[in-house]
């Protein structure tokens, strides 16, 4: 008897953001901070010198290349104005978005050192290269906490039907997607 075919495994979630319809574009904010904690993880084998894969090695520098400035954008163009929008003066939702907006300057700043060590060391990162990739990803971890906690929350909670179809056009234009219909 034939055995039943398995279903097909599904992507890796790296892949996932880049060939993927977006819907809610909050979900897809939130895939992408799942990635980002993924990345972060990939990087602390790195820098305990744990060998990854040539796939899991694409997939840090793909999301520091591509990924990462995109979502920084989501975040800074729409995001962020709108959440400055929706939210009361005395909720000084405006402190955490400028210490949010202040930590992009950072990562956009310190990125392409982390994509190059590992272009050039490989998985055999010296340990200045690790002392660089290591805060890089506490900083990263550190930024998701505060959005994870405070942003989305609110966002959820306080983001208009017409401020969740303009952030989705605008996520399909930046990544060179067709807009869809209905948006
Ligand atoms: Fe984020
Ligand atoms: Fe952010």
């Amino acid at each position: 008897m034939k055995k039943p075919k398995e279903p097909s495994a599904p992507p890796p979630r790296g892949e996932t953001a880049s060939i993927g319809k977006i819907g809610n574009p909050l979900d897809f904010i939130a895939e992408d901070h799942m990635r980002e904690r993924e990345v972060c993880a990939l990087i602390d084998r790195l820098v305990a010198l744990v060998p990854i894969s040539a796939e899991e090695h694409d997939m840090v520098l793909g999301f520091l290349q591509e990924q990462l400035p995109q979502h920084l954008q989501d975040e800074e163009i729409d995001l962020f104005p709108m959440m400055l929008e929706r939210c009361d003066p005395e909720e000084e939702i405006d402190k955490v978005i400028d210490r949010l907006t202040s930590d992009h300057g950072h990562a956009i700043a310190d990125a392409p050192a982390v994509v190059g060590l590992m272009k050039t060391q490989g998985g055999d990162l010296t340990p200045q290269a690790c002392h660089i990739l290591a805060e890089f990803a506490r900083h990263a971890r550190r930024h998701l906490v505060l959005e994870n906690a405070i942003i989305m929350p609110i966002a959820r909670a306080r983001l208009t039907k017409a401020d969740l179809r303009i952030m989705k056009r605008h996520m399909h234009e930046r990544r060179g997607l067709d807009v869809p219909e209905e948006t």
